[in-house]
Parts: C-alpha cells; structure tokens; sequence
C-alpha cells in the first residue's frame, strides 16, 4: 500500500474521530489538507508517547513509521545514474545526469543532508529521491544524498561526522575527476536538521588547515542553528503549529545529545544553560539579531542560567556542554569565524519554530560580510518542502523548491 493511501485512511480516521479542528492561521494556503495532514503525525505522536509509556517501543522509533513509509529504492532512470556507495565508510545514495555523447565538461555538485531532527528521516524517503533528481536534471549536477547514522542509536557528533567524514572524502581531487565535478562548484545543502549540518560543516570546513578544495555554496532551509534559546519569538508564536509543534523540537535537540530525559525537561523550560554556555547567549540574541518586527510583541530576557543543579541534572559525562558546541548550534561562533564563510541562501517560514534561527543566521552572516539571499515565505509551514508527493501534495512545496533550485543554477 502506497505511504499515501495510508496516510489519507489514517488522517480520515483520526480527524473524525476527535480532530475538529486545529487552530492553524487563515493565510496559510490549503489549510484543510494541512489540518488533515497534520493530524496524522498527531496522531502518531500520541501513539508513539504513548507506546514509549507502556514499554512497547521508544518514542522516536514508532515515529520512524513516517520515514519507512516514504522510502523508496532509488534506481536510475533515463536521465539520472543512481549508485549507492559508500564514502569512508558512510553510504551514500549518488545522483549523476547519465553521460551525453562528447560530453566533457565538468559539472556543479549539491551535497545534500536530509532533515527529520537527526533521529528521522532517510535520503531514500521519496521526496528527498525526487529532489535530488530535479537537480541532476535542471542543474546538470551530481548530488550526493548522505546516509548518516541517527539519533538516539547515534548521538552527538555521530551523525556531524558521518557528514564531515563525506564532505572530506568527497572533496579530493582524485575523487571530483572520477565523477567529472568542478572543483570550484560544490555546494553543501539541507533541510531542517539537514539545514543544521550543512552550516556546521561550512564553518568547520573552512577551519580546517589541509582542506585545499572549499566549498562555493551553503543552501539552508528552514535550518535549526542553536539550541540555547528554545523561547525565541518564533517558538513561541508557532509552539503549536503543524508538523513541528515547539515539544517535537525540543525532543529532537535533547535526543540528539542524550536519551536522559532531564535535558530533555530542562530544554522544555528553557532551564538548560549553565555557566559554560551563559557565555555564548549573546549569539543568540534576538532582541539584537532579529528585525523589530518580530520581536516588537515580545520582551527579550535571556534564558535562565542554573548552577549546579541544572548542570548535574542534564551534565552526565558532559553531554549538558555538547548544545553549547557550535558543530550543533552553529549560530554560536563569533563574527570572525563567519568572515569567510561560502555565500549562503536562506529559506525561512513565519510559521515555524525554526523561523528566528534562520533570520538571526541571515543577519549574523550578514553583519560579518557574507552574501546572504535570504527566502521568507510568509504564509510557510515548517517542513513544507517534503510535501511534493500526492495526497500531501502543497502548492507552496513546488514554489519553495523551484526557488531554491533556480538560487543554485544562478549561484553555483
Ligand atoms: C541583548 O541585546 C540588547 C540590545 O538589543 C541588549 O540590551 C541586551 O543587554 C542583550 N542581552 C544579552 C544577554 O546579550
Ligand atoms: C513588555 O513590557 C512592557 C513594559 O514593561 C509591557 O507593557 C508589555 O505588556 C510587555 N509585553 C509582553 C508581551 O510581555
């Protein structure tokens, strides 16, 4: 049975069995398909709380049920050679436009890093295989999606340095001949937690001193970028909005670094900081870094800073210090670690948690001279790029990806 069937049968059930309605803004566009599709992932969110409570199966892995029922086998097809490899070890689903007769010119590549909070989501989900086919074709570019290991099997800097690891191998000389790339044309991309590694390894990259090949180009969608302040504006407009409600987020970041549920609590309350990382809040200050606008209806205060007792609570064997390091929250690096930092596009939503992350990034980025193009889509949801596939097929899925690819054909 097609993922869409059994996401229309279950949404069906579920909205008439108790979800009326959901309180999502008028302007968003095909609001019902929105409320029907996001009452599946509820619905599945409470079946998987509640299969964590009784000992049946994690949280995170009844949650893995959206990724399963999206994955497809990538096979080639007329226009695109699929190979799946592996790069040091970690596999890779690669992406070639099939050679033309006499064709000898180098091409672009787009290194792509899925999202789904570092626990879901897989680069052979089929929106994922679909985007990566769009830009072989359109760009005449090889991509490379990145199978990197997950969260809570694989914490923090697990799945970083899968990613690290083939963004290095990938980067040889001898490696770009072998699949015709330009050397000088290489971008690295992702969305959401995908959006998170890819500018960590953007600033790591250009830090590391026997790196002779660079990177042109950093393409974010809807990126998560720091986790020390969960009460930012946009999470507090959007706590509840569909697909990322402010909890899924908060669960993501505390799985990522550790499966003790006292980060976890802690991050809930916006009580995680400790004096490490009291130290770095200034780079997450959106009274200073987001534009009037979005914080004139609220009132900056800084997250509260717990000695001790917070610290003890979250710090087993240091994970409490790992949100503090900027290969997670890469908005926590001064503006001297920016300076050189590759050009960068920026799609961000109104209605997304993640909304201030991507805009404090655009203006820090900004501030430290680099160019930035920044997409605000006012009537976005978080997530909405994944949904190009019937039934949750959106209108507004098809306009942000055929932005962001025309951003690549004129910018890498
Ligand atoms: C945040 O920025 C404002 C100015 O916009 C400043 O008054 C305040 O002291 C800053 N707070 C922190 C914690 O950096
Ligand atoms: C922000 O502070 C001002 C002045 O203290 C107060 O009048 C206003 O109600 C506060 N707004 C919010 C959203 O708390």
């Amino acid at each position: 049975m097609r993922f869409g069937n059994i996401i229309l049968i279950v949404a069906l059930c579920s909205f008439t069995a108790y979800y009326i309605y959901e309180p999502i803004p008028e302007e968003i566009e095909e609001r019902w398909k929105l409320m029907l599709t996001n009452s599946f992932f509820r619905s599945l969110s409470h079946l998987a709380d509640f299969s964590e409570l009784i000992g049946l199966k994690d949280y995170m892995g009844v949650m893995y049920f959206i990724t399963l029922a999206e994955k497809v086998v990538p096979v080639s097809d007329e226009h695109v050679k699929v190979t799946e490899e592996k790069f040091d070890g970690v596999e890779v689903v690669v992406y070639q436009p099939k050679q033309r007769g006499g064709d000898t010119e180098l091409r672009r590549a787009v290194i792509y890093l899925h999202g789904g909070g570092w626990c879901l989501g897989s680069s052979r989900m089929s929106p994922y295989d679909l985007l990566a086919r769009k830009m072989v074709t359109d760009l005449n570019a090889v991509v490379l999606s990145v199978e990197y290991r997950l969260a809570p099997a694989h914490h923090f800097p697990v799945p970083y340095e899968d990613v690290y690891c083939v963004v290095k191998h990938f980067l040889q000389k001898g490696v770009l001949a072998r699949y015709s790339v330009d050397p000088g044309r290489i971008a690295v991309s992702g969305d959401s937690a995908g959006g998170n590694l890819a500018a960590a390894v953007s600033q790591q990259l250009q830090k590391d001193p026997g790196q002779q090949v660079q990177l042109k180009a950093q393409a974010l969608l809807y990126p998560v970028l720091q986790a020390l302040d969960l009460n930012t504006p946009s999470y507090q407009q959007n706590q509840d909005m569909p697909i990322l409600p402010r909890t899924l987020m908060v669960r993501f970041w505390s799985e990522y670094f550790t499966s003790d549920k006292a980060l976890f609590r802690a991050m809930m309350a916006n009580t995680h900081n400790n004096p490490e990382s009291s130290s770095l809040l200034k780079f997450v200050n959106w009274s200073a870094f987001l534009p009037e606008t979005y914080h004139r209806k609220y009132n900056y205060s800084a997250p509260a800073v717990v000695q001790g007792v917070g610290g003890q609570a979250v710090g087993i064997d240091g994970p409490s210090q790992s949100f503090a390091d900027p290969r997670a929250s890469p908005l926590l690096v001064p503006d001297t670690a920016l300076r050189s930092l590759p050009k960068a596009y920026i799609l961000t939503s109104e209605y997304d948690v993640l909304r201030d992350d991507g805009i404090m990034y655009v203006t820090r980025l900004r501030a430290a001279g680099v160019e930035v193009t920044h997409e605000h889509y006012d009537t976005g949801f978080h997530g909405a790029l994944m949904f190009t596939v019937w039934p949750t097929d959106f209108l507004i899925a098809r306009r942000m990806t055929d932005n962001y690819v025309k951003w690549l054909k004129e910018n890498l």
